[in-house]
């Protein structure tokens, strides 16, 4: 097991021995903004392309408090701390310029960082010999926003939040004819420093919706932008640094070609994107048999990689009609009997969650790349989101569990990557 993941388990004594005092005002900023002098393009949603990118990360809901107002995004993230950033290269796109561009979520605009010739492109830093037309992603974290909350833990929800994204932009895409292949072999040290992330920002996956331009060799682009504030404080978090370095470098990766095929209905998948939230707690409402089987479906489809890694799904049913209570796998009972009351103690007694819930879900990995299987989680996770809320379920991500006793329960000693529930 990986040390970094070995060291941030969560069990029943560590949550009650470091309790996490913390002061709202203290909280990191949450958006990055490119100064006024950066060309900006605010999003259209009437245009197509503009639309498009809106539906991968925009702001879709806000949330007064006392203390401030808070936006919810496109994307679910843990906490709501949203450490990523999102950056793309636009490439022979109608009704946008070519260039390097960061998505500005504070105002749903676009900052031109940096302009393209037909010679040079981020396309070599992503493996490719020529020319992409299309989009080439690239998601980031600021560690911080999350490490100033969840301390060592963070790389993990980091790398979780950042696969909902990649996810988020498999979903988008899906309104569009071309499918999103997730590129985790990108040059992470030489990008990080182009981008001017100085030590406080990096490249976690990049991901191209693009196809390649036959016969069009193309040169890797040399540019250093200077270093842009993205979270107001920082405080930096050597192990979480080191847990970064160590897996920055891929090893003996499986890639994948096939392509997942969905049944969405465009329209309604459109809305589904645009209003998904987390459920804030289940009513004990049951799901039907066949709501469970297209979700097991969904979850089971391939994701275009170039770094494939296995991650088992393992399914607490709690409330499907005509189906046996207990803990399933891959189509397979494993324990029958009603688990709901100990999936809820797991997941940090939220019973709300877990044991309210008709399906509770552990996501587990003995896999090595581990920024790719972690990622590769996250976009199961927004998987589950967006086939859930398409059939009118709730669904929660859950990144709080008692690891070591997750594994007595389902019985491996895998890393315990996530979970999550969906129900009524
Ligand atoms: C990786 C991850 C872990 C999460 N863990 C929890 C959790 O343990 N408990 C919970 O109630 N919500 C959890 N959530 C839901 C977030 O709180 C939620 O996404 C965030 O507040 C934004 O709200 P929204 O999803 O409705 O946009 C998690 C979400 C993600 C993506």
């Amino acid at each position: 097991m990986f040390w970094y993941h070995n060291m941030t388990k969560h069990s029943y004594n560590s949550v009650r021995t470091n309790p996490n005092r913390l002061s709202w005002e203290d909280q990191p900023s949450t958006y990055k903004n490119y100064p006024e002098s950066y060309a900006k393009y605010k999003l259209d949603l009437e245009k197509e392309e503009d639309n498009f990118l809106y539906h991968i990360a925009g702001l879709t809901a806000k949330k007064t408090y006392p203390s401030g107002e808070y936006y919810l995004r496109i994307n679910p993230s843990a906490g709501a701390l949203y450490p990523n950033e999102l950056y793309f290269q636009v490439r022979g796109v109608e009704g946008i310029e070519d260039g390097i561009y960061h998505y500005e979520v504070r105002s749903s605009s676009i900052t031109l960082l940096q302009k393209i010739t037909e010679e040079v492109g981020l396309e070599p830093y992503l493996g490719y010999a020529t020319a992409m037309k299309g989009y080439l992603f690239l998601v980031s974290a600021i560690y911080y926003r999350s490490s100033w909350k969840y301390k060592d833990r963070a790389f993990r929800y980091c790398l979780l939040d950042s696969g909902h994204l990649l996810g988020s932009i498999e979903a988008s895409a899906l309104l569009k004819p071309h499918a999103v292949q997730i590129v985790y072999n990108i040059e992470r040290e030489k990008l990080n420093h182009m981008f001017g992330f100085e030590e406080h920002e990096w490249f976690l996956a990049g991901a191209s919706m693009a196809v390649p331009m036959q016969d069009k060799e193309i040169r890797a682009i040399e540019f250093e932008l200077p270093y842009v504030d993205g979270s107001r404080t920082f405080e930096a978090n050597p192990l979480i640094e080191e847990a970064y370095e160590e897996t920055s470098i891929l090893e003996r990766c499986k890639k994948v070609i096939k392509a997942p095929k969905f049944t969405y209905n465009a329209q309604k998948l459109q809305e589904t994107i645009f209003s998904r939230r987390s459920q804030r707690g289940f009513q004990e409402g049951a799901i039907t048999k066949g709501q469970f089987n297209y979700i097991m479906e969904v979850l089971a489809k391939p994701v275009l990689s170039d770094c494939d890694e296995e991650v088992s799904i393992y399914a607490v049913v709690n409330r499907v009609l005509d189906m046996p209570l207990g803990l399933y796998k891959e189509g397979e009972y494993i324990k029958y009997g009603d688990l709901a009351k100990q999936a809820g103690y797991l997941c940090l007694e939220q019973y709300s969650l877990s044991s309210a819930g008709a399906v509770a879900f552990f996501l587990t990995s003995k896999a090595k790349n581990y920024q790719a299987l972690y990622q590769k989680a996250g976009i199961i996770g927004q998987r589950l989101y967006i086939a859930s809320l398409y059939l009118g379920l709730g669904c929660s991500g859950i990144g709080a569990y008692y690891d070591d006793e997750v594994n007595t329960f389902v019985g491996n000693d895998e890393m315990v990557l996530y979970a999550l529930a969906i129900g009524k």
